[in-house]
């Protein structure tokens, strides 16, 4: 209570809700989807069957996964005057910005015949944003790169698709590895939601004002590119590199241990997770699978990074602040040696995340007791104060 208004403890943030999506225990780490834990989906399943999970609460049959995965493929290409957006920036803009910048346009070319009120345009607009998502962040590469856009092509699976239209060029025939494929299908499973993380948040803030879905989204990226939360991934491989080599990481973690020092060891440390995160213990495993599928048996970041995480896990300042490797501490490992350059990190992370924060923000349009989403504040700033004209200041 403060002179001026009584402050409501009791008065709940309307950041809060309530979900049935998905379930962190951040003492236990346990993450479940609609009830399935990750391991058992990243172990069993391929990221449509997850993607149908978190949109429908259910794991689909054979038919409705095969129906699902072709109305998905139906809206893998986009509208062809959205090339243009691209050449709108610069060849080194980062892809993060060329995402926020084209799905947010999505809302220009696939929104105005829609009204969220009717659950099937819902639909429609949440499957065209989880199909065209691949499409928009492979052309972000190609543009990058310099090479001509590949298209979507409907013979090919979500994961195969994707690593097709990122690699492939209109020279010759290309051909998707398949452990790549497997590998990126298990690290969209591993990002795919979470819970009310910062980025949900923003989609579903932004949603409950009634914004178009595919602005929503387009605000969730924006939020996602941030270091501490998405684009981590990015962080996590450049401190790496700049690590340099293994005898050097002591150095690093004394560095991350100084409070007058603003470096933080990227991948480590979680909202929630205060034991473990189980995505980064399953993307550790996969980093492994990939790098001796692919023959890869020197890989000097992977050296580095046991290394980091070894000193840390036993180091007191780590213990006893809970800190230990979350979901990007390994990915970005697994993802160079895909062949995606360290700036696509958190724009596969985006991808990845679309289905979870459609689903979030269906499920929060579906609530009828969903309101305008209005935080409030605990006013700390001056009041009544005598106005003095400013010829007298
Ligand atoms: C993601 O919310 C989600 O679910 C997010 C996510 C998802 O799937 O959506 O899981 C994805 O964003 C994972 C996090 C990725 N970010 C990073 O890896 C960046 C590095 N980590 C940190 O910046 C940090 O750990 C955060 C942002 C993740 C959490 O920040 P907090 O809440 O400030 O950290 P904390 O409460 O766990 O901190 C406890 C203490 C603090 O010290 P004190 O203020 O108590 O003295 O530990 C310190 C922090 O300063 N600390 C670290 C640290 N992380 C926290 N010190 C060194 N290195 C770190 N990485």
């Amino acid at each position: 209570d403060t002179d001026h208004f009584t402050y409501d403890p009791g008065f709940t943030s309307t950041g809060s809700c309530e979900s049935k999506i998905s379930f962190i225990d951040g003492d236990k780490g346990i993450l479940q989807h609609r009830g399935y834990s990750i391991e058992d989906l990243a172990e069993n399943c391929d990221f449509m069957e997850v993607a149908y999970l978190l949109l429908k609460g259910e794991l689909p049959n054979m038919e409705e996964k095969s129906k699902f995965e072709n109305d998905i493929t139906m809206h893998t290409m986009v509208h062809e005057q959205l090339h243009k957006f691209f050449d709108g920036f610069r060849r080194d803009a980062h892809p993060m910005a060329i995402m926020v910048g084209v799905v947010g346009a999505l809302s220009a070319f696939y929104h105005d015949s829609l009204d969220i009120n009717d659950p099937h345009h819902r639909m429609v607009s949440s499957y065209r944003l989880i199909a065209k998502m691949p499409t928009i962040a492979a052309w972000a590469y190609k543009y990058s790169v310099g090479q001509p856009f590949m298209y979507p092509r409907n013979d090919l699976r979500y994961a195969e698709d994707f690593l097709h239209m990122m690699f492939a060029t209109p020279c010759e025939e290309y051909k998707v590895n398949p452990v790549l494929a497997k590998a990126m299908d298990r690290i969209l499973i591993l990002h795919a939601d979470h819970e009310q993380n910062a980025s949900t948040s923003t989609v579903r803030l932004a949603g409950s004002s009634g914004a178009n879905p595919f602005a929503c989204i387009a605000a969730g990226i924006a939020c996602l590119w941030g270091p501490a939360h998405g684009g981590a991934n990015e962080a996590v491989l450049n401190m790496l590199q700049e690590i340099g080599t293994a005898d050097r990481v002591g150095e690093f973690v004394a560095k991350a241990k100084d409070k007058n020092d603003p470096f933080r060891l990227m991948g480590f440390g979680h909202r929630v997770y205060k034991n473990f995160d189980p995505r980064a213990k399953i993307m550790a495993k996969t980093c492994h699978e990939v790098l001796g599928e692919l023959g890869i048996k020197d890989e000097p970041l992977l050296d580095i990074a046991m290394q980091l995480e070894k000193i840390a896990l036993e180091d007191d300042y780590f213990i006893e602040k809970k800190l230990y490797p979350n979901v990007d501490f390994y990915s970005g490992i697994i993802l160079k040696a895909m062949g995606i350059p360290t700036s696509m990190f958190t724009v596969l992370f985006a991808l990845a995340r679309t289905t979870g924060w459609i689903a979030q923000w269906q499920e929060m349009i579906e609530d009828p007791s969903q309101r305008i989403g209005r935080p409030r504040q605990l006013y700390t700033g001056d009041v009544d104060r005598k106005f003095v004209p400013l010829h007298q200041r």
